[in-house]
This record gives C-alpha cells, structure tokens and sequence, in this order.
C-alpha cells in the first residue's frame, strides 16, 4: 500500500495516477516532470514562501507575453533550456552540415525576396557597411543552386526592426535570397552589433538577482534550406565581438564565428559558406 504520508510516498502516489495517461509519451513526459520537481523540492527543502514566490514569478512571466513579446521562451533562452532542446534534436556530431542554434523571438516569415547582391538596409542609422556572402553545398561538396537564405538581424541601435514599428520600416535588415547556379549567395547590410535582450520584465529582473549580464554577441540570423535538405536555422557571429564567452542565452558554436574583415572602400566582409544535410527524402530521391 501506497504511504501517503512520507514524502518518498507522495511522489510515488502521483506517479501513479498518471499511469492511467493513454497517450504512451504524455505519460513519459507527465512522470518524468513530476520526478524531477518533486526531487528538485526535496534537494533545496522548498519553503512555502519560496514556493509562492515560483508562482508569482511564472504569472508574471505569463503577464508579460503577448502577440510579439514571448517571456516564457526568454526564460528557456537564459535558462539554456532553448539551447539544450536544440543540441538534443539537431546536433549530429557525425555530420558535417553547418550547426544550427536557436531561432530567438526576432523572426519574421515572409520577408521580402531580393536579388542577390541586394542591400538589406532600409533605414540609415549609421551602421558599418558589410558584404555577407558565401556558397551553399551538400556534404559532398555540391553547391546546392536556388537554396533560399532568410537572413534577418539587429540595426546598429542594437533592435530589431519588429522592436522599433515606429522607427524602422518593418522589413529593416531582413530578407531572402536564392543562391545562383553556382551556389553563391550576396547580400550587402551593416554591421550587427550585440544587445541585451528584453529585461524589463520578470526575466531582466532574474538575471540581475543572479548576478548575470543581459547581451547577446553581435550576429545574423539566417534560415537556410533547399529540397531534398534538412532545414537550418542559425547564426554566425562577428568574431570581433563581445560575449561570445558569456553569450546570455547560450546560443554560440565556434564553428559559427567569422571574420568580418575589412574589404574595398571601407565595407567589410563576412565570407561564410554553410553546408546542409541531405534529409532521408532527400537521400533516397
Ligand atoms: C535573438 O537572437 O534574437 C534572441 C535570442 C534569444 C533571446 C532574445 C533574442
Ligand atoms: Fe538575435
């Protein structure tokens, strides 16, 4: 008989009421979670002051979302949680494609299509002029023609174009591209630099109390796919910047840093090529 009264005896009472669960992986999930919290409960001896103040914390978090602000995947993020969830689901070390990291809460779908060698600037806010170009390929080396890159990144303010309506035109520092016959792709843009991520909420407010800084290191965020591909969604990052160390939602690979070095008439350069997995369709295609 099941004893209700130690707290061994709570967890395994709860366990089993889940066993009823028809859906295999909800039961999974549900048990699991339940392990985890209750041992995580017994670990720090959780006061009841402590327990409410989780709560208030996660309604705040739930307060602060609405259509274009997603506070509870800020917590994820800083949590590293995002990136975890991303390494389990896209990280094959066998492979040689180009790493993938989080996709954070800045992207737009449908942004405009532009030509390559287009500039993705809207809006002049004094950001270093830079030429972003490279080849898609397959693992075997093949450039891959009218493979689509969906880039977008911050302006030299340090936001994003969907955090400023009122200040840049919303397709700002964002586009997609096709490579050419040869797999090149081109586009011209400024230089991103890093910021801090959205804290004035409860997130913000945890990540001061735990003595942690809010900035990510500068990037583009690019989406890369082509048929007959496994999709990516990545970064690469400006190897001049700071907190690629302490990147605050742990979104940096080394393989994903590039030089942006200085070319003709003051634009600097990023030369990055990115390698796509053959997805099992694709293979057998
Ligand atoms: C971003 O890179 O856009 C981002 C990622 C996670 C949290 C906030 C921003
Ligand atoms: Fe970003």
């Amino acid at each position: 008989m099941t004893d209700r009264l130690s707290e061994e005896g709570l967890t395994a009472e709860v366990l089993a009421r889940l066993d009823a669960t028809s859906d295999p992986r909800l039961r999974e999930i549900m048990q699991a979670l339940v392990r985890h919290l209750h041992a995580f409960a017994r670990e720090i001896r959780l006061t009841d002051d402590e327990w409410l103040a989780g709560i208030r914390f996660l309604t705040e978090t739930g307060h602060k979302c609405d259509e274009v602000r997603q506070e509870f995947i800020l917590l994820s993020d800083t949590l590293g949680l995002s990136s975890l969830v991303d390494l389990i689901n896209h990280s094959d070390v066998e492979s040689m494609a180009t790493e993938p990291t989080i996709l954070g809460p800045f992207y737009v779908p449908e942004s405009p299509w532009r030509e390559n060698g287009d500039s993705i600037v809207e809006y002049d806010d004094g950001g270093q002029p830079t030429i972003v170009r490279g080849v898609v390929h397959g693992e075997d080396g093949a450039a891959i023609a009218g493979a689509v890159i969906d880039v977008w990144h911050n302006a030299a303010t340090g936001f994003y174009a969907v955090q400023q309506p009122d200040e840049q035109p919303a397709t700002n520092l964002r586009g997609r591209f096709r490579t050419d016959a040869d797999g090149r792709y081109e586009f011209r843009t400024v230089r991103p630099v890093p910021y801090p991520i959205p804290n004035d909420g409860p997130v913000g407010h945890l990540l001061r109390e735990t003595g942690r800084h809010e900035w990510r290191a500068a990037h583009i965020h690019l989406k890369v796919s082509a048929d007959g591909f496994r999709p990516l969604t990545t970064h690469v990052f400006d190897r001049q910047s700071d907190y690629l160390d302490s990147d605050t939602v742990f979104g940096v690979k080394d393989s994903l840093i590039a030089d942006f070095a200085p070319g003709p008439d003051g634009v600097l350069v990023c030369e990055y090529d990115f390698v796509l997995h053959g997805d099992e369709q694709g293979e057998i295609a």
